[in-house]
């Protein structure tokens, strides 16, 4: 018999589940809502929380995994506390978020989807437009937006996060 814990949710997201499964009588709106639940569990959506969803919600697990792996807020794999996402569309481009790119890469020593060793920053992706266009270049970390930024805005953005740990 294995041993090997697999996953459910915590008694905060059952909560939260069972809150939200009264406001959607459509079961299958649920997926997304209990997606996010994991992953505020875990930060990242393991492979057995995919069947857990489904099981909970009532839909085939490959409906679950294609919503894992079209929406780019869900992570397939463990990233780090904080999750880098520079803007990359156009306004954000003509205002330089290449070199916030840049920094990222000389300062953390990543690149698009690589965690530092500490396990402290991933940078996740070069976003799509984060709607922040008019404070131009724009990144996000975790859910915090950060606009108008520099590189040396960002460096000392990137040394205050280390501080924190
Ligand atoms: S182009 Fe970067 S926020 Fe819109």
């Amino acid at each position: 018999m294995s041993t090997e814990k697999t996953y459910q949710f915590s008694p905060h997201a059952e909560a939260r589940f069972k809150e939200l499964e009264t406001k959607f009588p459509q079961r299958s709106s649920l997926v997304i809502w209990a997606l996010h639940l994991v992953q505020e569990d875990v930060g990242y959506i393991p492979r057995d929380a995919v069947d857990y969803v489904a099981q909970r919600v009532g839909v085939a697990p490959s409906w679950v995994a294609g919503v894992v792996s079209f929406y780019s807020m869900f992570h397939e794999e463990p990233i780090g506390k904080y999750n880098l996402n520079i803007c990359y569309n156009a306004s954000c481009y003509l205002m330089g978020s290449d070199k916030l790119e840049e920094c990222v890469t000389r300062k953390l020593g990543i690149k698009p989807g690589e965690t530092t060793p500490d396990g402290l920053f991933t940078y996740t992706r070069q976003a799509e437009c984060l709607a922040a266009c008019g404070k131009a270049p724009a990144i996000q970390v975790n859910e915090e937006y950060y606009e108008d930024l520099t590189p040396e805005k960002l460096e000392a953005l990137i040394d205050e996060l280390k501080k924190k740990g």
